[in-house]
């Protein structure tokens, strides 16, 4: 069943978001609707990498604040203003940004102290607005390279892709 909870953890990385990538696409299908596109990519993205926190925080006010979104994980932070810690660059610059040691990150906001490293892929819609970011923090330092923010924007693109019409 296309539904089944996926479990990559060990499995090579572009192999890994391929599945994903499809596993997403079967599940979506026919669905717009943007929060339970958001709650299921965090959800499958969550169980399948086994990493701490998936999730996304959604633009609340334009260029200036993130309010959180559908995650999977302990509790995140309600609001993150543009600008601050990871989410917040990640929002301001549109550009994703990976961490490695979240310790050594200038305004990094901790809301689980397990947190180590991080990558947030910024999120938009088709006529390139910004929809809000997605974020994935592992209890690993390093956990996230190149091969990470290619799988991810991948999945991520379908928010940018135009819907079809009624
Ligand atoms: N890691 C983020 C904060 C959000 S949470 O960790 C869920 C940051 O510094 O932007």
């Amino acid at each position: 069943m296309a539904e089944t909870t996926l479990d990559l953890a060990g499995v090579a990385k572009p192999e890994a978001y391929a599945d994903l990538a499809r596993q997403i696409d079967i599940v979506l299908e026919g669905i717009d609707d943007e929060v339970a596109a958001m709650a299921t990519i965090s959800s499958a993205v969550h169980n399948a990498l086994r990493h701490l926190w998936t999730g996304f925080y959604r633009v609340a006010v334009p260029g200036k604040l993130l309010r959180v979104g559908p995650y999977q994980g302990t509790l995140g932070c309600l609001e993150i203003e543009f600008g601050r810690g990871v989410c917040g660059t990640a929002a301001a610059t549109g550009k994703t940004v990976i961490v490695d040691d979240v310790a050594a990150f200038p305004g990094h906001i901790t809301c689980d102290p397990r947190s180590r490293s991080e990558i947030v892929v910024p999120v938009f819609d088709p006529h390139h607005g910004l929809l809000g970011v997605f974020d994935v923090d592992s209890d690993r330092p390093g956990a996230f390279d190149e091969q990470d923010r290619d799988g991810l924007e991948a999945i991520l693109a379908r928010f940018a892709s135009p819907r079809p019409g009624p």
